[in-house]
């Protein structure tokens, strides 16, 4: 008898480690390009750790949070983001911050977090995004935010990973370095030669 669960023991022990080691890790950078020399590489999802005895409380600060940001730009809205590159205790916690303000019909243009779901509180004015006060934006999925009151907005949000990413649409689409051959762009937005030549100037990094 002692014989069967020690065999069932190892049975699922076998099927355990079977099922931990079909899944990848989830990626905390954009790209870790494999490399065959053992000697000039590392290994590492995130960032290294500090030493424990090293420590010290103000790893696990961020300050100025309450600071609105300045929204005198082309789209009229300011994120600041307190990921892991801005809050080192973050690191391998999974979570991040974001503050965000709005001038009156101030735009956060459509994106996308490859790494984080997004749970959104507005504070402060009405912001057009579809679902209510709070809302949730999955993994991946396009969002955007739209000021469509009267007075600024400010929101919150709370991001579930320390790295999120953030890929602005029309910036990739049309911002790429090296550019997108225009004639993909005018295929797939079924726009005229003109108006994505201007899109590509407009998006072009400064
Ligand atoms: C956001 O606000 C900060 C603080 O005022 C400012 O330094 C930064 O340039 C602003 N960002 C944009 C995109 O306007």
């Amino acid at each position: 008898m002692k014989g069967v669960s020690f065999l069932a023991t190892v049975t699922i022990l076998a099927l355990a480690s079977y099922i931990a080691s079909a899944y990848d890790p989830s990626p905390l950078q954009d790209f870790c390009v494999a490399i065959n020399d053992i000697k000039s590489c590392v290994f590492v999802n995130g960032k290294f750790c500090k030493d424990p005895a090293m420590v010290s409380a103000n790893d696990f600060f961020f300050y100025e949070l309450n600071i609105p940001g300045n929204t005198g730009n082309k789209v009229g809205s300011n994120v600041t983001l307190v990921n892991v590159d801005k809050l080192v205790g973050l690191n391998t916690l999974g979570i991040s911050l974001a503050h965000l303000d709005f001038a009156p019909y101030g735009l956060n243009p459509p994106h996308t977090h490859p790494r984080s779901t997004e749970l959104l509180v507005v504070i402060k004015g009405t912001l057009l995004v579809g679902f209510g006060d709070v809302f949730v934006f999955p993994v991946g999925l396009i969002h955007f935010q739209f000021n469509i009151g009267k007075t600024n907005a400010l929101a919150f949000a709370c991001l579930s990973s320390q790295n999120l990413g953030v890929i602005t649409t029309a910036n990739a689409v049309f911002g790429s370095v090296p550019p997108i051959n225009p004639d993909v762009l005018i295929n797939a937005f079924q726009l005229d030669k003109g108006v994505v030549e201007y899109l590509q100037k407009v998006f072009a990094p400064k």
